[in-house]
């Protein structure tokens, strides 16, 4: 068999494909293809992974893996939520992202807060059907960032039972406990039923 990964973003093609190697699946990425991009205007990230995974799946006529993920804060009734990749507008960097959200906790007179990070993940085969996947890491916000490992808002993410932010952990154990790590553990099983 073999799956699309519908991503452009090279460390999560390698992470996500090496997984699936381990079932004899081979990949393909949307760097081997030229089509449209799929529409993500969802306001949950079910809808997001949903929206992408049947548009590619039509499109290229092959089962294709989507994922979408996101940092949700208690403090902030949920956001950044599904706007975690534009939470200080369009282009934005992770870096004017974070410190949009340290701004408005430190508005709020807070210095931290619960939150997690989620991840959906939806395999759409070409016939429209399909299933998903979500994995949660629980934990807090922080308005005083720390560490340089990571990317997006792991400088200010304190994992359940630590002490240390995401961005003070190496990639490998980052991986081991992380949103996107438990989503994938959970859609190869899914896969791996649907192959015996
Ligand atoms: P994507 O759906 O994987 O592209 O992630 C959307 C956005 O969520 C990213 O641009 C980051 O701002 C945030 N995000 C997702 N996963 C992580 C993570 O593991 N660490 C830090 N930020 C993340």
């Amino acid at each position: 068999m073999e799956i699309v990964i519908a991503s452009k973003n090279r460390h999560k093609i390698e992470e996500i494909s090496e997984k699936l190697k381990t079932l004899g699946i081979e990949s393909l990425s949307l760097l081997d293809f030229e089509v449209t991009e799929a529409p993500e205007t969802g306001s949950t990230f079910l809808e997001n992974v949903y929206q992408k995974s049947s548009f590619y799946a039509e499109r290229l006529n092959m089962p294709v893996l989507s994922d979408d993920s996101g940092l949700v804060v208690d403090a902030l009734g949920g956001l950044p939520g599904v706007h975690s990749s534009r939470f200080a507008g369009e282009g934005a960097t992770d870096e004017e992202n974070l410190k949009k959200l340290v701004e408005l906790l430190k508005h709020k007179g807070l210095f931290e807060s619960p939150a997690s990070f989620v991840c959906f993940m939806m395999v759409t085969f070409p016939d429209g059907k399909g299933f998903w996947s979500k994995g949660v890491l629980k934990g807090k916000v922080v308005t005083e960032p720390k560490g340089n490992e990571g990317f997006g808002y792991d400088p200010i993410f304190i994992p359940e039972g630590d002490n240390r932010t995401l961005a003070e952990y190496s990639m490998i154990e980052k991986n081991r406990i992380s949103h996107r790590g438990k989503a994938l553990e959970k859609i190869v099983n899914l896969l791996k039923e649907k192959l015996k």
